[in-house]
């Protein structure tokens, strides 16, 4: 089998190599409008366990009992005529942000319980654990913990002891290495004597974290982030910004200071779609506003917070705000904006100080409302962008145009927002991959006298838009790759593009297709995230003219192409997709290059089954290759392959 594919790549390659080659020009010494630093950026949301069971490092599901089933996730542990109880208490008022917490009884033998963490928690030999919990002693006698780490087959791979004392609320620590490696491992709290205890916040992080930081990120999910080298970090969201009704909106300052004081929400996407409903879904935002800012500092890239301008999802419950009761929500842009910018003499700068930087975010970019449509948006949109703009005019607003990329909601405010003088609008495309393929001429053709785009949700669709069937496959990711080709040919209108959603835990993800999919212990990107990577790593700052029999490149004889100039490096950056099942001779010529001849490297992505994807255990089967080419006579001579994505970069 591998050696008739074999003898037929040959073939082709060969009828490639005998073709007139597809001739590109590209006018090196035209440069024209430059490519933003923000151009190829990620979108992340809590959806698919992004956060809490993903990126979000802690181990323990359910660690407050604030779930709506306070001990969801948690299971009473015995062994023969052993006795006890766990009863939730709720101290109301008092801790109003996290009001429940878990009174543990231990009456004879051995008693405990225990958590079965997301999908299990993923332990790895050798690795320093952090247990913490708030506790109390609830009776009159101390009650020793004994903590345990523990197979699915009942072996102990980790232990530690706690002697906690007192009758006010207190945070202990222990730490204890783990001597296996497991990736649905339960933590288990035995109480050694007899007695009674509170508990809440009952904590597990490994000790490894994205920079090592406590309580911190999965460092090997944040690390496939920097990879991409993100122009900008597009962040809550996605719909979770807006909320199934506006009580569980996103709201950014419950996110901030003590991880237990911030109050826990439910994840809209629990009950969102009948076919994958996850009901252990919630929000509990340790990941919160000051981590995000941080992640995108550490990532070098552009903040950019979408925040909610009073309108609830409107494919859910459509509540809004009344246009006179929008100040708390323009004040928490306002506060926002100080708090990433404002200097330390200000409140909420002062608090960006005590959290640890001192310095401003520089924040920039602000999104006003997520996928909002219709009068409702205008209306609120033009109190909002005026209040905003008043105070910081020099903050960039993103406007929403609905959730399509044509139809009726789609320009209705295509029109509104080119009348408001909006400067980015946020077109978001969830379409098959004939569609991707058949709109990379879409701005090459685009009313330039409206607002900018930020590209700002798109991921092409291989069965049907949110179909439990859709897969990362190559045949989505190199239609992505076309795509992104006109983008990038229109940088001039195109200011930002991301790909979405960024995460999806194999075990817990309730949309699909994503960029990066994840398990406990291991982490792959996908065809599409290669597409993003090889983009956003040869983005060039300056577009060149690149024609294809005196056109832009947009699909005849399955051709798509974009260049672009690196100013830093002086290198000639060129992108060509051949969607073909046929290899592409090719000459890429390079007019107006300072030189004759040269060398260069090309990077190409490709596959031979428009059906295949990358996976846990073959992580990289699609990613890119490299080699050396050459420049002769201002000339480079490729054999395009077969469904293939291409990049050469060679020096002017
Ligand atoms: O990316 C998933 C969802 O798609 C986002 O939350 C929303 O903005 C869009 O409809």
């Amino acid at each position: 089998m591998k050696n008739t594919l074999f003898a037929a790549f040959l073939l082709l390659a060969a009828l490639g190599q005998a073709q007139t080659p597809a001739v590109f020009n590209v006018s090196v010494d035209k440069p024209g409008a430059e490519v933003q630093p923000t151009m190829w950026g990620i979108f992340f949301e809590d959806i698919n366990l992004g956060a809490d069971g993903g990126l979000y490092a802690e181990l323990v599901k359910n660690r407050s009992f604030e779930f709506y089933t306070p001990l969801m996730g948690w299971k009473e542990e015995k062994s023969g005529d052993s006795a006890g109880s766990l009863i939730v208490q709720n101290r109301g008022g008092k801790n109003a942000a996290n009001p429940r917490y878990l009174r543990a009884t231990a009456k004879a033998g051995k008693y405990g319980f225990s958590n079965e963490g997301f999908r299990g928690m993923g332990i790895r030999a050798g690795e320093t654990y952090d247990f913490s919990v708030w506790t109390r002693q609830a009776g009159e006698q101390p009650v020793r913990l004994n903590i345990e780490l523990r197979t699915p087959a009942g072996e102990v791979i980790g232990t530690a002891a706690l002697a906690p004392s007192g009758k006010d609320w207190k945070k202990e620590k222990v730490s204890f290495t783990a001597t296996a490696t497991e990736p649905k491992a339960k933590l288990y709290i035995w109480l050694d004597n007899p007695g009674a205890v509170d508990l809440d916040m009952i904590s597990l992080f490994p000790r490894t974290t994205w920079k090592n930081r406590p309580g911190g990120m999965r460092a090997d999910l944040v690390q496939l982030l920097a990879d991409l080298k993100p122009g900008f970090f597009r962040f809550p969201g996605g719909c979770i910004v807006e909320g199934r009704e506006l009580a569980t909106r996103y709201q950014w300052k419950k996110t901030m200071g003590n991880v237990e004081d911030r109050e826990l929400i439910v994840n809209r996407w629990n009950t969102e779609f009948a076919h994958r409903p996850t009901p252990d879904y919630f929000q509990s935002f340790g990941l919160g506003f000051y981590e995000y800012f941080q992640l995108a500092e550490d990532i070098g890239a552009e903040p950019l917070p979408i925040l909610n301008c009073g309108m609830a999802c409107q494919f859910n419950t459509s509540e809004v705000v009344p246009l006179d009761q929008l100040d708390p929500y323009i004040q928490d842009a306002l506060d926002l904006i100080e708090f990433a910018n404002g200097p330390v003499t200000t409140a909420w700068g002062k608090l960006r100080a005590d959290l640890g930087h001192p310095a401003p975010f520089n924040l920039k970019l602000l999104g006003v409302g997520n996928e909002q449509w219709g009068e409702q948006y205008v209306e609120r949109h033009k109190i909002f962008t005026k209040a905003i703009k008043d105070k910081y005019p020099d903050i960039r607003l993103i406007s929403a145009v609905g959730p399509f990329p044509d139809g009726e909601q789609f320009d209705y405010l295509s029109k509104e927002m080119t009348a408001l003088k909006a400067e980015i609008v946020d077109e978001h495309y969830y379409r098959n991959p004939e569609w991707f393929l058949q709109n990379a001429g879409r701005y090459d053709r685009y009313d330039r006298s409206g607002p900018r785009v930020f590209a700002g949700e798109y991921a092409a669709q291989s069965v049907a838009v949110v179909s439990p069937d859709n897969k990362n496959n190559w045949r989505c990711a190199i239609a992505e790759a076309a795509f992104m080709t006109g983008l990038e040919r229109n940088a001039d209108l195109i200011q930002m593009a991301s790909y979405a959603p960024l995460f999806a835990h194999t075990e817990g993800w309730q949309w699909t297709p994503n960029l990066i999919w994840f398990d406990n212990l291991r982490a792959f990107g996908t065809p599409n995230y290669y597409v993003q990577k090889i983009f956003s790593t040869n983005r060039g700052d300056k577009v060149l003219p690149i024609l294809y029999q005196n056109a832009a490149a947009a699909g005849q004889d399955g051709l798509y192409a974009s260049a672009t100039f690196d100013q830093a490096t002086g290198e000639v950056i060129v992108k060509i997709v051949n969607t073909t099942a046929a290899a592409k001779n090719t000459e890429i010529r390079l007019d107006g290059w300072k030189k004759t001849s040269g060398s260069g490297k090309l990077s190409v992505l490709r596959s031979d089954s428009p059906e295949a994807v990358n996976s846990l255990d073959q992580p990289t089967r699609i990613s890119p290759a490299e080699q050396a080419i050459e420049v002769k006579d201002k000339k480079v001579a490729l054999v395009l392959a077969a469904g293939s994505v291409s990049v050469i970069r060679v020096k002017n």
